[in-house]
């Protein structure tokens, strides 16, 4: 796989806006650096600990404790398939396999284009209207697997106008 080049101008402006603190500020530098990357590339998280005196390791730590850090590039956009046991029993995996199929991606990865990533979620408190799924913030429900199908595609059709 090829190195990414990564700019790090981003997360220098980020830090020099929190001044002293930064310690205290950590996850904030670290949800900003991400949505200036999309993800928190390893040469920005070394770039924050040279900055901010905060060992490398610590950073690491508090990254793979919050499941809202990513440390790979994710796509544009998140489609949560919920495996819930409502939207189990309603035909979620039909949903989840066809969204595998034509994204020709396995769960939690992302398509080549970083256009979608594909992610599966406990319950997300709309089982009336099972099954579900979310791209980004928006739900989508009483899916069928051509109805899930024919939404990634419109979302794919605006991501290239
Ligand atoms: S089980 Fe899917 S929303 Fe509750």
């Amino acid at each position: 796989m090829s190195k990414l080049n990564v700019d790090i101008k981003p997360v220098r402006d980020i830090i020099s806006k929190f001044g002293d603190g930064q310690d205290s500020n950590l996850i904030a530098i670290l949800q900003q650096s991400q949505d200036a990357y999309g993800y928190l590339p390893k040469t920005a998280l070394k770039e924050i600990s040279r900055l901010t005196d905060i060992p490398l390791t610590r950073i690491f730590g508090v990254v793979t404790f919050y499941s809202q850090f990513a440390l790979i590039p994710r796509g544009k956009h998140a489609i949560k398939v919920c495996s819930g046991t409502a939207c189990h029993v309603k035909g979620a995996d039909d949903v989840k396999q066809k969204m595998k199929d034509i994204l020709n991606v396995g769960e939690g990865e992302t398509t080549p284009d970083y256009q979608f990533t594909l992610e599966t979620v406990a319950c997300i408190g709309t089982c009336f209207l099972a099954p579900v799924m979310m791209i980004d913030e928006r739900y989508f429900g009483k899916l069928t697997a051509d109805k899930a199908s024919d939404i990634v595609q419109k979302y794919s059709e605006k991501t290239q106008e």
